[in-house]
């Protein structure tokens, strides 16, 4: 039995980096290569369809042969001290293949595919491809289930739910760039303990204190572990 505090974490794509998956933002980043509104989002699929398959196929294929690393088994090894749930803006899968129990995706997920015409329904994606005629049971052509620029973010509404019973929070690898995903800190209780992991400066929004781990995801969690459950701290 854990201590049931309840300590939740918003991942970015910093959490993977060490997995060897590229983040946005970073010199070498994907949004360095890419030019985001001609791979992710609604007037994309519209124009180009098949660079749009072929970005998600590409970036699918590198999630296959990536593992989880010492930031995400970090994470899964808080689980013996705390309640810990995860809200990522990463559509990879390597918190769940770590073993983390309770995860939600703000952005989507990028091994599962949704019909054009009915977005419930979900299917997963066998392997790395997703193709121009594969299509739902109701015929209609699938998409990447990733949320694009100008779409909703459904699943923020039960993000702000879970940020909201936050006794810790923990940042790890995001700029803070992409909103509702970078608001969502907000919506912790003034209570709350505010950690940030990341080996570069980010801007916080809002006046909060909170506690730096200036390093890489790996060292930062195991940091966080030691401070979280060293001499004197109640778990
Ligand atoms: P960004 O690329 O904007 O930010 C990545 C963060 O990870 C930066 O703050 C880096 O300093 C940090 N970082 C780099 N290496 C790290 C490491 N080894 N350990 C920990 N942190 C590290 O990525 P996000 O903030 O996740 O949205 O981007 C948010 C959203 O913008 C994404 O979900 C995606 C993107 O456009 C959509 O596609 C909808």
């Amino acid at each position: 039995m854990n201590s049931g505090i309840k300590l939740i974490v918003l991942s970015g794509a910093g959490i993977s980096a060490e997995s060897g998956l590229k983040t946005f933002r970073d010199m070498g980043g994907l949004w360095e290569q890419y030019n985001v509104t001609e791979v992710a989002s609604p007037e994309a699929w519209k124009n180009n369809r098949e660079l749009v398959l072929r970005f998600y196929n590409e970036r699918r294929k590198q999630l296959l042969e990536a593992r989880p690393n010492d930031g995400h088994t970090g994470l899964v090894t808080l689980e013996k001290y705390f309640d810990v749930e995860i809200i990522t803006q990463n559509v990879d899968d390597l918190h769940e293949r770590a073993g983390s129990k309770k995860v939600l995706h703000l952005h989507g997920e990028l091994r599962k595919a949704r019909s054009t015409a009915d977005p419930s329904l979900i299917y997963p994606i066998k392997g790395w491809e997703l193709k121009t005629g594969d299509t739902c049971e109701k015929g209609s052509q699938l998409r990447p289930h990733v949320v694009w620029f100008g779409e909703p973010v459904p699943a923020v509404k039960k993000a702000v739910q879970i940020v909201s019973t936050a006794e810790i929070l923990v940042i790890i690898g995001t700029s803070l760039n992409v909103y509702p995903a970078a608001g969502l800190i907000h919506y912790a209780s003034p209570g709350a303990e505010i950690f940030l992991i990341d080996p570069n400066p980010v801007n916080m929004p809002g006046n909060r204190e909170i506690t730096i781990i200036q390093k890489g995801a790996g060292e930062g969690v195991k940091q966080l572990i030691k401070i979280l459950t060293g001499k004197g701290k109640k778990v």
